[in-house]
């Protein structure tokens, strides 16, 4: 049986990238522009990006789980759900969102040219719910000015984390990604002296060093998102981005985190805006809302590229499961 190419979920950091997330119009005659659209990602990609190889263009489209019922129905990843709102010491939203694209490259230009031919592909059957502009400020720093990106897994540990294998063999090589943009109150925590921002953290500003253990308060951010299952860590890849609008007064983290599995994800996000215990939550939050929250499917390339523009029919899956998956960077 062929191998499963993998999205390129785990395609290296770049400096910029476009968030565009898009509903489906209620009107269903739509769908096969969007189902059209699947096949030929990847030659719109491989046209783009030929331009300027050294650009890294990359492109991952993701399905809500009420979309993925609409355009595929039957057989559904297992672990597809609406992203569930949270609601502790601060509120995690869940807004709408059909269609993920997370666009990426070394440059601004490449990305914006392929939103734009994805948008003249599928603007008429779809409502464009959030679009952002992220990019690389300085050495991978956050705007709240620290290092983001630093712990995230890489190589095969990264492909470990994101990709789905046996335990949902008919969706081998796909993953789960969570999105939520994040707006910051800079003002507020540019009041906040460094060495507390660093506990807040869990890591030096300057230096991005780690701290101690016995010195991360139990509420540090990266004890709240360190989760653990029979003594083995539950890894995420994140790809965050800051944004803004100087003019407006507005400046954000959108955070993107793949896994195989979304549960994992989830869990940080309950340590985060409840606590753990309930009450011991992420500091981080008291200055960053979040104002959209929308968990999609990623399914494997193997499997975007089989979409045909008619729907399939319920006897011929559109992808069948085999044993190996690699990676499709
Ligand atoms: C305002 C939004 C956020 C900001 C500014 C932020 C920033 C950071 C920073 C600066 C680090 C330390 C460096 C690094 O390892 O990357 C970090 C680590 C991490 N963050 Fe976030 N983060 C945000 C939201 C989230 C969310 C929503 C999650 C998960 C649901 C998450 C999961 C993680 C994980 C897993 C780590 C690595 C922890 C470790 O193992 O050391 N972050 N984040």
């Amino acid at each position: 049986m062929p191998s499963i190419i993998a999205q390129p979920v785990t395609a290296k950091l770049t400096s910029a990238a476009i968030f565009l997330v898009v509903t489906l119009k209620p009107d269903p005659q739509h769908d096969d522009t969007v189902r059209a659209l699947c096949g030929d990602l990847a030659s719109l990609l491989r046209a783009i990006g030929f331009r300027d190889p050294d650009g890294r263009l990359s492109c991952v489209m993701g399905f809500g789980s009420e979309a993925w019922d609409r355009l595929f129905g039957q057989p559904r990843p297992a672990e597809l759900h609406p992203f569930r709102e949270i609601k502790g010491q601060h509120h995690a939203v869940s807004t709408p969102g059909d269609l993920l694209f997370h666009i990426r490259a070394m440059r601004m230009d490449m990305c914006f040219e392929l939103a734009t031919q994805i948008m003249s592909r599928i603007g008429d059957a779809v409502m464009t719910e959030d679009e952002v502009h992220g990019f690389k400020y300085f050495d991978a720093r956050d705007l709240l000015g620290f290092v983001d990106g630093t712990e995230n897994p890489v190589d095969q540990d990264a492909v470990d984390a994101v990709t789905i294998g046996d335990e949902d063999a008919a969706f081998a090589g796909g993953s789960y990604v969570i999105v939520q943009k994040y707006l910051h109150d800079l003002k507020a925590w540019e009041a906040v002296p460094v060495e507390q921002q660093e506990l807040i953290v869990g890591r030096k500003k300057l230096s991005d060093i780690e701290l101690d253990d016995a010195a991360k308060p139990a509420y540090a951010h990266n004890v709240l998102t360190n989760i653990e299952e029979n003594g083995e860590q539950l890894e995420i890849l994140r790809d965050n981005m800051p944004f803004g609008d100087v003019g407006k007064g507005e400046f954000g983290t959108y955070f993107i985190g793949y896994a195989k599995s979304p549960d994992r994800i989830e869990k940080m996000l309950v340590n985060m805006f409840v606590g753990k215990p309930a009450g011991n939550y992420d500091r981080l939050l008291d200055f960053s809302k979040a104002v959209t929250g929308t968990l999609f499917f990623v399914p494997s390339a193997s499997f975007l590229a089989d979409v045909s523009a008619e729907p399939a029919s319920p006897s011929s899956p559109v992808d069948a499961p085999s044993a190996g998956t690699r990676d499709g960077r």
